[in-house]
């Protein structure tokens, strides 16, 4: 029997903060190339499952498999090497401003690389600083390497924030509404190029979005979130914008 890589396996997972619930009993599994969109009206707990799945906040019941490793309970250096493992979009892109943009892309190895000589590109070793032009020229921004971060469009930031997340080569990639802060026309652009690399690489992708029909455009897969469960698991193939807009009922 063939079984496919499961990357990232929630098991009966649910989170509280204090006492306040946000979702229970969620639990699925996603495959290795997988593109997943989480939706789900504000406030639904998107961003929130994104950071458990993460290992960045604890769950309160259940468990997380990423990568192979028990996300919820990993800590210190077995931690440290399972995020070094993974790449996070969010939908700000914070870019360190005064930084160069070659030197924005270098943060992108100090999972892998941690230490001084990644906080500056002048510093980096050639590997890392070829690894991030590398990283630039994917998102066609070779040309801007030198530029300081704070003076780019939102679009070119964000552009920079995904060379950033790719230059470690992560094996799965975190996008919490990665075009949200772009108006319409560079908000295409950023999610045909994200997902034209992840595709290319193989990179298996979970992202939240508002938008119905980049969840259906991008995702394989579509999970959704409402009223504290997950409502929705099925294909992106299986489903129409109409269905995806009653979980904001
Ligand atoms: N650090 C926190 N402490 C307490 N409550 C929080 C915290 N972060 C989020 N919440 C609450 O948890 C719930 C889910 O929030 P979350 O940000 O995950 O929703 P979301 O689906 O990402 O929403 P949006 O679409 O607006 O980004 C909300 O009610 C929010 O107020
Ligand atoms: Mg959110």
């Amino acid at each position: 029997m063939v079984v496919s890589a499961v990357d990232i396996e929630a098991r009966s997972i649910a989170k509280t903060y204090g006492e306040t619930p946000v979702f229970a009993d969620v639990s699925f599994r996603l495959a290795r190339g997988e593109a997943v969109a989480l939706v789900g009206a504000n406030g639904a707990g998107k961003s929130t499952l994104l950071r458990c799945l993460m290992g960045l906040i604890p769950v309160s019941d259940g468990q997380v498999n990423l990568l192979g490793v028990v996300a919820n309970t990993a800590k210190g250096r077995a931690l440290r090497t399972l995020r070094a493992r993974v790449g996070l979009v969010s939908q700000k892109h914070n870019l360190v401003p005064r930084l160069s943009v070659l030197s924005n892309v270098v943060h992108g190895l100090l999972g892998k690389e941690p230490g001084i000589r990644h906080w500056n590109h002048a510093l980096a070793p050639k590997a890392s600083r070829d690894a991030a032009m590398s990283a630039l020229e994917k998102v066609g921004l070779a040309d801007y390497a030198m530029r300081r971060a704070d003076r780019l469009s939102g679009g070119q930031s964000q552009r920079v924030a995904i060379a950033r997340a790719i230059v470690s080569a992560p094996e799965v990639l975190f996008a919490d509404e990665p075009c949200a802060s772009l108006d319409p026309s560079a908000g295409e652009d950023v999610m045909d190029l994200f997902f034209r690399l992840v595709k290319d690489e193989g990179v298996t992708v979970i992202f939240t979005s508002h938008n119905v029909d980049h969840a259906l455009r991008y995702g394989d897969r579509i999970l959704g979130l409402a009223g504290g469960a997950l409502k929705l698991d099925a294909t992106a193939a299986s489903l129409n914008p109409t269905d995806l807009r009653e979980l904001y009922g």
